[in-house]
């Protein structure tokens, strides 16, 4: 399973890429303003297109996800093919993340702008992430339309679970992916039992009718979590930094380390 770093901090993504263990970048809007938030103080303004080709540049031979942030099929198709030519020629790594339906509510019209923006720009060679994706059946639709990724966001359908049924978690709590057990049976959302079954339900039927689409588990919060998409046999795993941070500690490591480095003798050292 691939690697991503799920941030938009230059600092994180070169420290995960000295470390050796990321594959890729995904960012969205929300990770940009905090990697702003973070940098501009005294109302200076930051140098949003160095800034984004910095990212590119560092992340040479891997991919990058930039995500529109127009809502039309119309403007995102414009946007994702601007951002494209504006940023794709430094380093030759910049897929555009689309979101699979950009409707705000139920009764836009909207509901496929996301699903034509995808099959516009993947006609034009240029590499979608569908984002946003919560229904096993959304991503079969974005892998139709030609997605080169999917991201289905299993922190989020935790998260939805959890609040349906009134129970008190903090983000990064873990849930079951076999699903939460209740006197009124297992929780659901349509069927998606956890977020981890919806990315496994996503990997089923994309690899079942044979897509070239990869499945990019997304909002995992969690090292177990990481664990269990790539168990279900995600192809993309996209973390927060700290999650990465906290795939490497164990108690027993912790512990086994101390032992060892008491037990040296000098004459081991020495070798
Ligand atoms: C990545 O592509 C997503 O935008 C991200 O993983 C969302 O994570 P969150 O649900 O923790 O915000």
């Amino acid at each position: 399973m691939k690697i991503f770093i799920d941030s938009a901090d230059v600092d994180e993504i070169q420290q995960a890429y000295k470390w050796g263990v990321i594959d890729g970048v995904t960012t969205n809007p929300s990770l940009i303003k905090k990697a702003v938030d973070r940098r501009v103080g005294d109302g200076k303004k930051l140098d949003m297109k160095g800034y984004v080709a910095q990212i590119l540049e560092m992340s040479k031979g891997n991919p990058v996800s930039l995500e529109v942030t127009e809502r039309s099929a119309e403007g995102m198709i414009a946007q994702g093919k601007k951002l494209f030519e504006m940023f794709n020629p430094i380093a030759q790594n910049v897929n555009i993340k689309i979101p699979v339906n950009p409707a705000l509510a139920d009764d836009e019209a909207s509901h496929f702008d996301g699903i034509k923006a995808i099959r516009s720009l993947a006609e034009d060679n240029i590499p979608v992430n569908c984002t946003l994706v919560f229904t096993p059946e959304q991503a079969l639709l974005a892998a139709k339309a030609g997605a080169a990724f999917v991201s289905p966001f299993a922190g989020r359908v935790d998260d939805l679970l959890r609040k349906n049924a009134g129970m008190s978690f903090e983000k990064s709590d873990y849930y079951p992916a076999e699903g939460h057990d209740t006197e009124g049976g297992l929780l659901h959302d349509d069927g998606v039992l956890s977020g981890i079954d919806l990315v496994r339900q996503c990997v089923d039927i994309l690899d079942y009718y044979g897509f070239e689409t990869e499945v990019l588990a997304a909002s995992l919060r969690n090292p177990r979590q990481v664990r269990e998409a790539a168990l279900v046999g995600a192809d993309i795993a996209t973390l927060p930094f700290t999650v990465i941070q906290g795939m490497l500690k164990h108690v027993k490591t912790f512990e086994g380390m101390n032992s060892f480095m008491n037990d040296i003798v000098p004459e081991y050292a020495e070798l």
